[in-house]
């Protein structure tokens, strides 16, 4: 595990960007990316958007997603398709809202289109943010999102009243990894729970039984309850 504590939001978005243009840097194959949704990853996508990386291999995609349609102004699609997709030459794969099949089947769509267009030997890398009641992706506390099996999973979230569509803990589990991207004080006392190896929170959980390498990009303000020893 590995925190990066930045100072201030420009300097967090400028390291996050940063540690993300590395990593797809230093890929030697094809890169499977997935996108958080929410507002956090917004400053770092648009700082993504203007390096010269070569995103051919690239393949983008949505760690979770409302249940609207990409114009809607709360889509995750519609949001990394503005700031980045249509600014580098990766492939996008924006959610496939589909009200006449529903959440469930469109999810399941989305799983297959995901198997399909990246490659076995794909590298993926996941951005993941995280609620102030631990949620990350759209894997919420005490639903069931949190057992489903396969790549992507449709939930109802009774806290939110809403649908939601979600990669699956297996699928994020096994990622090669994970870069949490946390910011704000309300998220402090979640953070120092996750870093110290509570599962109480589904970011928890997820840290605790992933594979794949796990780092935290985070701000001062999301990093006051974290010990020295671990920052
Ligand atoms: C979403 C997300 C969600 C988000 C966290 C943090 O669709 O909202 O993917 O998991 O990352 O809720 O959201 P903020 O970055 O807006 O605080």
């Amino acid at each position: 595990m590995r925190i990066i504590v930045c100072g201030d939001t420009d300097h967090f978005a400028d390291r996050a960007a940063g540690h993300i243009k590395e990593r797809l840097a230093g890929a030697n194959g094809p890169i499977s990316l997935g996108l958080a949704g929410g507002n956090t990853p917004q400053p770092i996508y648009r700082k993504l958007a203007a390096e010269p990386l070569d995103w051919t291999r690239t393949v983008l995609w949505l760690g979770d997603e409302r249940w609207v349609p990409i114009d809607h102004p709360d889509s995750n699609s519609g949001m990394a398709q503005r700031l980045l997709a249509e600014h580098v030459d990766a492939r996008f794969l924006p959610f496939p809202y589909d009200p006449e099949s529903g959440p469930a089947a469109s999810a399941m769509r989305y799983a297959e289109a995901l198997a399909e267009v990246t490659d076995d030997d794909a590298e993926r890398i996941v951005l993941l943010g995280m609620g102030s009641d631990g949620h990350t992706a759209s894997l919420f506390p005490e639903t069931d999102a949190l057992s489903a099996g396969g790549i992507y999973t449709a939930t109802w979230v009774a806290a939110h009243e809403t649908w939601r569509v979600t990669a699956t803990m297996g699928y994020l589990q096994n990622a090669a990894e994970l870069v949490f991207l946390v910011t704000g004080p309300d998220k402090a006392h979640v953070l120092a729970d996750v870093v110290n190896g509570s599962d109480d929170y589904p970011a928890g959980q997820l840290v605790a039984t992933a594979s794949a390498d796990v780092t935290f990009v985070v701000d001062a303000a999301a990093a006051s309850r974290l010990t020295d020893s671990l920052t």
